[in-house]
């Protein structure tokens, strides 16, 4: 079974209603149910399913898709983990890879086994290490450490940090002489695999300070560990457990529990690089922080932190490298559309020297400073422009990869007009020059997105938009549109290739629109959501037909008058530069263009 007929089994198993329902209150309207969005605060409910169709969107957040993606979404998991997570609760009979006799319900509950045991596992190595930092005499070494970093002993305690001792057999002695398998200390993380003889496993953790990573329910999943001296020699300052099957470094956050709970009175999250720049907020007694876990900031991460609060406060290191990484970091806000700002720490001060240097209140004056990330951002791309016209072109293009994650259409108004001030350009022509960027090619290289097209803001329906929402509403009518050729001039290449793929799939006549072949034939979670939305708008149109007979002209008729208007621009150009012959080449285009449209290039109608 491939994973796709796998996907097709639980939805044909499990019902969105009963899914959603168990975690949002849903009224029923008619075929659909409607609530409050779990995904975004709100007062009114905007969030609705369609049992029909088993697809969801809320028109608040614009987030939708079918029940994986919901489950994907609401608890922050992979899609496996939705499909193992429906699997498991519907009772559906799962085939895991590679191992026939693991097959089905017997297998769900083999794997809860396992992780129960890698929990426990890994709970006895905190105690172990914790005793070790405590009360063993080769702890002194940790303790003098922690003392001259002066992290209080509240701190040290209430974090349960530890000590891995200078040995390659402390730990792995300690479970063997409880009877633990060492295969689970593998498998937890612990203990490591000698290279030489696969046989030979040692301490993966030695003379480091420990850090005890815990998940959303407090269970110890995964350590960090600090080398004691700076003087490295080879060693990694850091090492961190590896992935298992309980700890997923992009997927959780350091003392997430702790920020979750001090951010019920305060919506305001401050994330930080850094174990011990945590621990420093934690010794000042604040405990609104939260730190990555070693690796780059992911979509996954964001989506959590924008549940638990309203603003996202960055505080990566004050070098240059802790500023790259906030720029890194701001497309992903934008995406997923938390509020995100910025301190920036003098003198290339970490939080932890900041804290030592300024105390609490040197920080929250910072604070009270905080920066919004997006417009530092701009900002500082526009002060690297050198005055010149050329500069000009290669600031605009700096700015496109930041102006294409925007999701929301007040955010991008307003940086547009802040960048159309300081460049002395229309807002019209920046998005001219983009939009040529991007069609000769000569744009940006993108950093591949999560989602290739952010949906607009109901309210800001395009005339692409209203043909497509016709199309799924009015599946009769698709042969018209596909007649035309208003699709192919389509300018927005999110709605250009979902009206391709309606078109695409078969409509048999007389019959409902296929709304699940169609959702199930785009991959893009961005269209996903794009498509759950059009097929929950009402279309509401008296005569559909002429509607769209006149919306498909209207997009001919735009292409037409945008071939004029670049040729009109290269005319001007081309009269400045006094260039002649290059005018009249132009001109004669001119003519050419204003001549009735020949075969199947013209209106249609
Ligand atoms: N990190 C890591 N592996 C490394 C270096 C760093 O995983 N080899 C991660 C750790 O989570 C660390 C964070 O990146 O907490 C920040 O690294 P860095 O700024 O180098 O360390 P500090 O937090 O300043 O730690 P310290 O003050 O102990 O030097
Ligand atoms: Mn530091």
């Amino acid at each position: 079974m491939s994973v796709s007929d796998v996907a097709s089994l639980v939805k044909q198993t499990v019902d969105i209603v009963d899914v959603v329902g168990q975690v949002v209150p849903l009224r029923r309207a008619g075929h659909r149910h409607v609530g409050l969005c779990p995904f975004h605060q709100e007062k009114t409910p905007s969030f609705q399913v369609d049992a029909e169709n088993q697809l969801y969107y809320c028109f608040g957040c614009g987030s939708g898709g079918d029940v994986l993606s919901f489950v994907m979404r609401y608890q922050n998991v992979s899609f496996g983990d939705a499909l193992r997570y429906l699997a498991d609760r519907y009772h559906i009979v799962l085939p895991e890879k590679g191992d026939p006799r693991t097959l089905g319900a017997g297998g769900a509950d083999a794997a809860r086994k396992q992780r129960e045991m890698l929990f426990s596992v890994l709970r006895t190595a905190a105690d172990f290490f914790y005793r070790q930092l405590h009360h063993s005499s080769a702890g002194k070494i940790a303790r003098d450490y922690l003392q001259r970093r002066q992290l209080p002993q509240s701190v040290v305690e209430a974090e349960k940090l530890g000590y891995a001792a200078a040995e390659w057999d402390g730990l792995l002695g300690h479970l063997t002489s409880l009877g633990v398998d060492p295969e689970l200390g593998v498998a937890a993380g612990l203990l490591a695999k000698s290279s030489k003889d696969s046989k030979k496993l040692y301490d993966r953790f030695r003379n480091r300070l420990i850090f005890p990573i815990v998940d959303e329910q407090e269970r110890v999943v995964g350590f960090g560990g600090r080398a004691l001296s700076d003087h490295l020699e080879g060693e990694p300052k850091y090492l961190n457990s590896p992935e298992t099957a309980v700890y997923h470094k992009g997927r959780m956050l350091y003392q997430i529990p702790r920020a979750r709970e001090a951010c019920r009175r305060n919506r305001q999250v401050v994330l930080v690089e850094g174990y011990m720049d945590l621990l420093a907020f934690h010794a000042q007694g604040f405990y609104r922080v939260t730190a990555t876990l070693g690796t780059a900031l992911t979509p996954q991460q964001v989506r959590i932190l924008g549940r638990m609060a309203d603003e996202v406060v960055l505080a990566y290191d004050g070098d240059d490298a802790g500023e790259k990484a906030m720029m890194r970091a701001l497309p992903l806000f934008l995406q997923e559309e938390v509020a995100v700002s910025c301190i920036r720490f003098p003198d290339g001060l970490d939080p932890d020297d900041f804290l030592k240097r300024e105390g609490l209140s040197g920080f929250e004056h910072l604070l009270q400073g905080r920066r919004d990330l997006g417009g530092y951002a701009l900002r500082k791309i526009l002060d690297g422009w050198d005055g010149s016209s050329v500069g000009k072109a290669k600031v605009l293009k700096d700015l496109q990869p930041l102006f294409s994650a925007v999701r929301q259409p007040v955010l991008r108004s307003e940086y547009l007009r802040l960048v159309a001030d300081r460049l002395s350009l229309s807002e019209e022509i920046i998005e001219r020059q983009w939009l040529h960027g991007s069609r000769t090619g000569a744009g940006p290289s993108r950093a591949p997105r999560r989602r290739s097209f952010q949906p607009r803001a109901p309210q800001a329906q395009t005339l692409e938009e209203r043909i497509v929402r016709l199309m799924v509403h009015h599946p009769e009518l698709i042969p018209d549109v596909a007649a035309s050729e208003a699709v192919g001039h389509f300018q927005e290449a999110g709605l250009k290739t979902l009206a391709e793929v309606i078109l695409g799939s078969p409509h048999p006549p007389d019959h409902p629109f296929q709304a699940t072949r169609v959702y199930d034939g785009l991959t893009d979670p961005g269209l996903q959501e794009l498509f759950t939305r059009l097929l929950l708008e009402e279309c509401g149109l008296e005569e559909p037909r002429v509607q769209l007979t006149d919306w498909l002209e209207m997009v001919l008729r735009r292409r037409i008058k945008q071939e004029n208007d670049h040729l009109n621009e290269a005319l001007r150009q081309a009269d400045q530069d006094g260039d002649l012959s290059r005018m009249l080449d132009i001109l004669s285009k001119k003519v050419q263009s204003l001549k009735p449209p020949g075969k199947g290039e013209g209106p249609i109608g």
